[in-house]
């Protein structure tokens, strides 16, 4: 699996560890050492791993032996000798998805950072004449901490591919049978006179093929959310907010929503796709819970975040039929869903957008009056 490396997350990774150039200078101090010690370290984290059954059926597979452990000695020395930092993650990248195409089981990958770590703190202590080991401990720690972070994306990123292709093809493969069935479902209940009983059997027909065709739809966001790489721009809130109504039914929702957003901070940082996906499913969710009330009311309100500087929260309130408390933590579940033509995604989708924006999503009841969707983003 060849999947390129997401350079811009892997260096952000680096940038949010606080490694910076001086750091990797400055392990170049150890380089000698490290050239003296990286057999002697290849062939003990060879031996402890032949040591665990699962991993020594990993290793013993193919005849890994040599190839292996003078992979891991390169790689060692390689630590203290850094001088271009994108070749740096790209390997780590690389490793990541060469593991998962070996088989190997990310978990003792994770282990043999705790022992990369074990292994370099004693090198370091054993050769006292180093000035400042304890500064270099440290910039090593986070320097590990970076390998980790990118071995695990590389994990992740390859082994959740595989199903998010297959999702991507039954959602086209049912797609399409299904617009073909709606169409012919429609022309009948057309040709069918009113008192026919026949009507409210094709009238349910018809409700379930668009509540599939929605989850459909649905299902397609989620795995494009989660996929894609998001692109931050300047989203105006305002605009926004306004296409999202739009798009729900204008004159559905006249009357019912009583906007009041904090103009100092009129913008969001965040993936268009992402944000219109935000403020289309929580507006929707919102619609849902009050379309049946005598009183509807849906209140939107934007301000500053109060306790993270540079975060704006956008809250949407509605009243209308509230959810079990206990189904609150189960809402962000695919497929849950309390209504009878939900499909169980809007608010996963919420949730994952806001994630990925370097946002967050939460939802609360308040008590005999309604449900608080509140999402924050950078501003
Ligand atoms: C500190 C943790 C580890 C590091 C830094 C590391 C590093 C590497 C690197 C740099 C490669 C070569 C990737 C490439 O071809 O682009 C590799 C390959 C490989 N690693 Fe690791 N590894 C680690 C842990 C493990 C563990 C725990 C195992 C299993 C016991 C393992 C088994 C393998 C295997 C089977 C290959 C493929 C070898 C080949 O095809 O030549 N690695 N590793």
């Amino acid at each position: 699996m060849n999947i390129p490396p997401p350079l811009e997350r892997l260096l952000y990774f680096k940038e949010k560890l606080g490694i910076d150039d001086n750091d990797f200078s400055r392990l170049g101090l150890l380089s000698g050492i490290a050239q003296l010690e990286k057999e002697a370290f290849s062939s003990w984290l060879y031996d402890y791993f032949f040591e665990i059954p699962h991993t020594r059926a990993v290793l013993e597979h193919e005849t890994y032996d040599d190839r292996l452990k003078r992979t891991w000695a390169d790689w060692f020395s390689s630590l203290f000798d850094v001088r271009d930092q994108q070749k740096f993650v790209t390997r780590h990248w690389k490793s990541g998805l060469k593991h998962v195409q070996s088989g190997v089981d990310h978990r003792y990958v994770n282990m043999a950072y705790g022992l990369v770590r074990r292994y370099i703190g004693r090198m370091v202590l054993e050769h006292r004449d180093i000035e400042d080991s304890e500064g270099l401990l440290k910039i090593i720690d986070k320097v590990l901490d970076l390998c980790i972070l990118i071995e695990t994306d590389a994990f992740i990123t390859s082994t959740t591919q595989c199903d998010h292709e297959v999702i991507k093809g039954i959602a086209h493969q049912v797609r399409n049978p299904l617009t073909v069935i709606g169409g012919n479902l429609m022309l009948l209940q057309k040709k069918t006179p009113g008192q026919d009983p026949r009507k409210k059997i094709y009238d349910t027909m018809l409700l379930e093929a668009s509540r599939l065709e929605r989850m459909v739809k649905n299902v397609v966001t989620y795995n494009e959310v989660f996929q894609r790489e998001p692109e931050p721009v300047k989203c105006l809130v305002r605009a926004f907010l306004q296409d999202a109504i739009d798009l729900i039914a204008p004159q559905k929702l006249k009357g019912k929503v009583d906007i009041d957003l904090d103009e100092s901070c009129p913008e969001v940082s965040a993936d268009q796709n992402d944000f219109k996906a935000i403020l289309f499913h929580l507006l929707q969710n919102a619609y849902e819970a009050v379309v049946d009330s005598k009183n509807p009311l849906i209140k939107i309100n934007s301000h500053l975040n109060p306790s993270i500087t540079g975060y704006l929260d956008i809250e949407i309130f509605n009243n209308g039929d509230l959810p079990r408390p206990d189904d609150i933590d189960q809402m962000f579940t695919p497929f849950f869903s309390t209504k009878s033509m939900g499909t169980g995604f809007g608010l996963p989708i919420v949730k994952l957008a806001a994630r990925k924006n370097n946002g967050n999503f939460k939802i609360s009841l308040v008590p005999d009056q309604g449900v608080l969707c509140v999402v924050t983003l950078p501003c």
